[in-house]
């Protein structure tokens, strides 16, 4: 993928797929790396299916046998000199307390480094297709961090639905505002 905001998109969409109602996008980043979560409290995957699911031929989906959506993003992070990590709990023995857990470290000053991209466009994207998710997006930059949390904006919109176009647009602006205050390119 040419911008890893597409690679955070299509993993966040397994979190919806895993039935989660939190997910967290938390980006982190510095002169030298950039790390990038995404932690879901969906129905995770047991120990056995973790083992495979880096590999390109392993998914649960009937329709296409091969799920590239975890190993393109684990190549994206390796192919920088970085890794990919994840940890997850299934519903079966965890119950409450399942989830996922994806952690990507990349080197961004390495040759092969994909950059980030359109991530307001990702993060608006994620949030009026799953409007009833609690969706929490923070980007820290060096000492500024950039952010929204659904939860948050809910208690101020009242009765207004999220998917709203105005709503939507104002995420959508509110994010960009932020990024240009801190002149974050
Ligand atoms: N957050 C998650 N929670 C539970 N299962 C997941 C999660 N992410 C991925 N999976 C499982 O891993 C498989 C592979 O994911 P992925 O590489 O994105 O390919 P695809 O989504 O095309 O199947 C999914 O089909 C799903 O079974
Ligand atoms: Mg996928």
């Amino acid at each position: 993928m040419k911008e890893l905001s597409l690679n955070i998109l299509d993993i966040a969409q397994n979190s919806v797929k895993a039935g989660a109602d939190k997910i967290d996008v938390l980006l982190e980043e510095n002169e030298e790396t950039l790390v990038i979560s995404i932690a879901d409290n969906g129905c995770g995957m047991s120990e056995e299916f973790l083992k495979n699911v880096q590999d390109p031929f392993c998914t649960t989906r009937t329709t296409r046998k091969v799920g590239m959506g975890i190993p393109l993003f684990k190549l994206a992070a390796e192919q920088t000199e970085g890794n990919l990590t994840i940890t997850s709990k299934t519903k079966e023995k965890f119950s409450d307390e399942s989830g996922t857990t994806i952690t990507a470290l990349f080197y961004k000053n390495h040759i092969d480094f994909t950059v980030l991209g359109d991530i307001v466009s990702t993060i608006v994207t994620l949030i009026q297709g799953q409007p009833d998710i609690h969706w929490h997006f923070n980007h820290k930059i060096n000492k500024d961090e950039v952010g929204v949390d659904t939860d948050e904006l809910k208690s101020v919109l009242g009765d207004v639905p999220l998917d709203n176009f105005e709503v939507i647009c104002w995420i959508k602006e509110y994010l960009e505002e932020q990024y240009n205050e801190i002149g974050y390119n």
